[in-house]
């Protein structure tokens, strides 16, 4: 029996129970313990690795949903006899169940890191705000800062400021898609419309299905609402495997689904038009709510804006969340939600936590948005991000061993890039920041230990010496991990 030693663990933040997932799926790959095998009791694996029981029950209960072990009745836990799911890599498993998620603490620990200025911010989810316009946005500040009204924290309770929801409704409108500044609710961010909504149609218990990878704000949200997940595989070109959405929904009483329909973070794909239909259509035959972040959907580099899923839907089943925060300023913290139905409901629930979005942050957006130089930004950061996109794909290009796959998606600052099975990249994370590089590696954006050979890359930097000799480490770094 091979003894866990948690002391000299090399991935410190990832959860407890994770790393025994981890250590338990490595040590069964290397026919340490065969199929059909015992593994030791709950309790003796508590005694032996120090960890609580209730952690390793943890960890064998999530071993199970992915089909590695097996429970036995009065007996224990056996290593599954199925060699078909055991020699699949992770990362090729269609659909991973958790029914608890514990993630926040490693996805605060990256996201901490990425405060330091001394560190380069590749692993960042923020674009570079030297990209905003920040003296207009301070102009349109000012404006309204010299005709504040004491009423005017009353006159932008939820849903918010009206000028601001007749701009958002009208921007809907241009693209042909009719929502009523009636049902969009503005939100603290994406961030809080995502929860908002996810909350709106959730019990505790419930299932959601999520992708795989997806958004870590997606898991911290599922673990806080005390969630069940179904996170079923995305293709890096055209998302989500819908076959294996259908069969999910037809097994599981699935009450939500949340994902991206534009430039998905972390991988990037679109999804087409025809996807989009289809995945509304499905989901109302199942009655499951569409939860979609499209937080990046001003970011496209094609000709034509990509339409989100809300743009199919006729029966009030899409809550369309997005935000001022990836495309114009990410301090005001300024997002809404097009709820439909549930408009009202979220309302209630904002008013029970956050309250409200501040009002002079809504005035100023409301004041910024009527200038109608907006779009005129967007063109301009829309091209600036497709130039340092490509520059940071060549250097990847030129640094990185040439096993690297780096995901090549139009729009968005994101690369997604996969490295050889053997390199882990929670440890080349910790590696790149003692040389003041962040990463953000891929155990952020799963909860089953899955994608631990990918990183998520943030190209939106300006190019210079600086970024090119981190890149050149990082290549370093990860030429040593093979
Ligand atoms: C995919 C995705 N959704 C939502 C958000 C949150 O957006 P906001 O900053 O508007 O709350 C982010 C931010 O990183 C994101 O990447």
């Amino acid at each position: 029996m091979l003894p866990l030693n948690f002391s000299t663990d090399p991935y410190p933040t990832v959860a407890k129970y994770q790393q025994l997932v981890l250590q338990l799926q490595g040590q069964i790959e290397a026919e340490i313990w065969l199929p059909g095998e015992r593994l030791p009791s709950l309790r003796e694996q508590a005694s032996r690795s120090g960890l609580s029981l209730m952690t390793v029950m943890h960890a064998y209960q999530v071993l199970e949903s992915q089909g590695w072990i097996v429970a036995r009745p009065q007996s224990g836990y056996y290593v599954a006899s199925r060699p078909e799911i055991l020699t699949q890599s992770l990362a090729q498993q269609k659909v991973q169940l958790a029914e608890t998620m514990d993630i926040n603490a490693f996805i605060f620990e990256v996201l901490q890191a990425c405060r330091d200025a001394s560190i380069i911010p590749f692993g960042s989810a923020f674009p570079d705000p030297e990209l905003f316009p920040q003296r207009q946005l301070m102009r349109a500040l000012n404006n309204v800062s010299h005709h504040l009204q004491p009423r005017d924290a009353i006159n932008n309770l939820p849903p918010g400021n009206e000028a601001l929801r007749k701009i958002i409704a009208q921007r809907y409108a241009q693209q042909g898609i009719t929502v009523s500044p009636d049902e969009i609710v503005i939100t603290n961010g994406a961030m809080e419309a995502l929860n908002l909504s996810l909350q709106a149609v959730t019990e505790p218990g419930d299932w959601v299905v999520i992708e795989n990878p997806a958004f870590y704000g997606a898991l911290q949200a599922i673990e806080r609402l005390k969630l069940k997940a179904i996170a079923i595989a995305t293709d890096p070109q055209h998302g989500m495997d819908f076959d294996e959405l259908r069969q999910a929904l037809e097994r599981w009483p699935v009450r939500a689904c949340w994902l991206m329909t534009n430039q998905q973070n972390p991988v990037g794909f679109t999804l087409s038009k025809e996807k989009k239909q289809q995945l509304v259509q499905l989901l109302a035959v199942h009655q499951v709510t569409l939860i979609e972040d499209d937080v990046y959907n001003e970011l496209y580099f094609g000709a034509e804006k990509p339409l989100p899923a809300r743009a199919f839907d006729h029966h009030g089943n899409v809550l369309h969340c997005s935000s001022f925060s990836k495309n114009l300023v990410a301090g005001f913290r300024v997002g809404w939600v097009a709820a439909g139905k549930q408009a009202l409901r979220i309302q209630h629930l904002q008013l029970m936590s956050t309250l409200s979005t501040s009002a002079p942050m809504q005035l100023a957006l409301a004041n910024y948005l009527a200038t109608r130089r907006y779009d005129q930004h967007l063109r301009q950061l829309r091209q600036v991000l497709e130039q340092r996109k490509n520059l940071a794909r060549q250097s990847l290009k030129r640094h990185l061993p040439a096993q690297a796959r780096i995901n090549d998606s139009r729009g968005g600052y994101f690369l997604w890039i996969e490295l050889p099975k053997q390199v882990n990249t929670t440890e080349l994370y910790y590696r790149a920041l003692a040389q003041h590089i962040s990463i953000a590696p891929g155990g952020m954006f799963s909860s089953g230990g899955q994608y631990a050979n990918y990183f998520r890359f943030n190209a939106a930097w300006p190019w210079g010496e600086a970024q090119e000799a981190a890149v050149a480490t990082l290549g370093g770094l990860i030429a040593a991990m093979l």
